[in-house]
């Protein structure tokens, strides 16, 4: 061995092409399983796309940095799949830019929150934390309910996500300021529009308890209902692993 490494350290040319061969060997290992992605990453025809309230939500959740204490992504672990569900797929995420996957749990994971407390205990929750948990460290967020959600721009960043892959059509992108305004708000006429361009299982309802001007709590409290709502895959896959 070291007398191997003695004559090819006495050839320059050598010794380059063996460094070389070596250090792509690394490389080599972290480039080839992308070329099978396409296989690799789960296929979910029922997938749909975050509504424009839901991504203002998703962007104040950013904005917050909640993601500093709650991870969105359950492991593949015995425990963590009786404790949250069903573990996360790829897919789940391919419409997430960023994803949010977290790297620590102050908090619990949120990857399939959706549906498990009512819009009350959210807006309760966010309010003050301590309202329904008293020994809870997670800081209140007060103003969600005063201010006003900012929709004019949600066209726009409906097609910044178009361009990174998120297949929003040129009606959605069109009516993005209408859809958020109609999602919160069940009694008005652009209601309906929202489930004609995003399905009929959206949630419609008044997410913040008041119907009228959209605040940041309407769309912070939509996102957080349809966190891990967008495809049944990981249920229906998972289901059929356990059977
Ligand atoms: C300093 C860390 C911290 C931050 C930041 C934080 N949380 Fe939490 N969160 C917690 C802790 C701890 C709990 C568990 C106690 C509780 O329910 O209040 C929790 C619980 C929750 C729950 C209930 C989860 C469940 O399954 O019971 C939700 C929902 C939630 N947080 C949402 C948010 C959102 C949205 C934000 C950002 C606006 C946020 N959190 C920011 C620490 C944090």
């Amino acid at each position: 061995m070291f007398g191997f490494h003695y004559r090819l350290e006495r050839s320059a040319i050598g010794l380059v092409a063996f460094i070389v061969l070596v250090a792509s060997i690394g490389g080599l290992i972290e480039i080839a399983p992308l070329f099978t992605i396409d296989e690799t990453v789960e296929k979910a025809e029922d997938m749909r796309v975050y509504t424009p309230l839901e991504v203002a939500g998703r962007n104040i959740y950013i904005r917050e940095g909640c993601y500093a204490c709650h991870s969105q992504m359950i492991r593949t672990l015995r425990d963590e799949v009786d404790r949250y569900g069903p573990y996360s797929l790829a897919v789940e995420s391919s419409y997430d830019h960023p994803q949010l996957w977290g790297s620590k749990r102050t908090g619990p994971d949120l990857a399939r929150l959706g549906n498990k407390y009512s819009d009350d205990w959210h807006v309760t929750h966010l309010n003050n934390p301590r309202d329904l948990v008293p020994q809870s460290v997670m800081p209140a967020y007060r103003w969600l309910l005063r201010d006003q959600l900012r929709t004019d721009d949600l066209g726009d960043h409906l097609r910044a996500l178009r361009a990174v892959g998120v297949p929003y059509s040129d009606d959605q992108i069109a009516n993005a300021t209408r859809d958020a305004y109609g999602q919160a708000n069940p009694d008005s006429p652009e209601a309906s529009g929202v489930a004609e361009r995003y399905g009929a299982d959206t949630n419609i309802r008044a997410f913040d308890g008041n119907q009228g001007p959209l605040t940041d709590m309407d769309a912070l409290v939509a996102y957080l209902q349809v966190l891990g709502n967008l495809t049944q895959v990981a249920h229906t896959t998972q289901q059929a692993e356990v059977e």
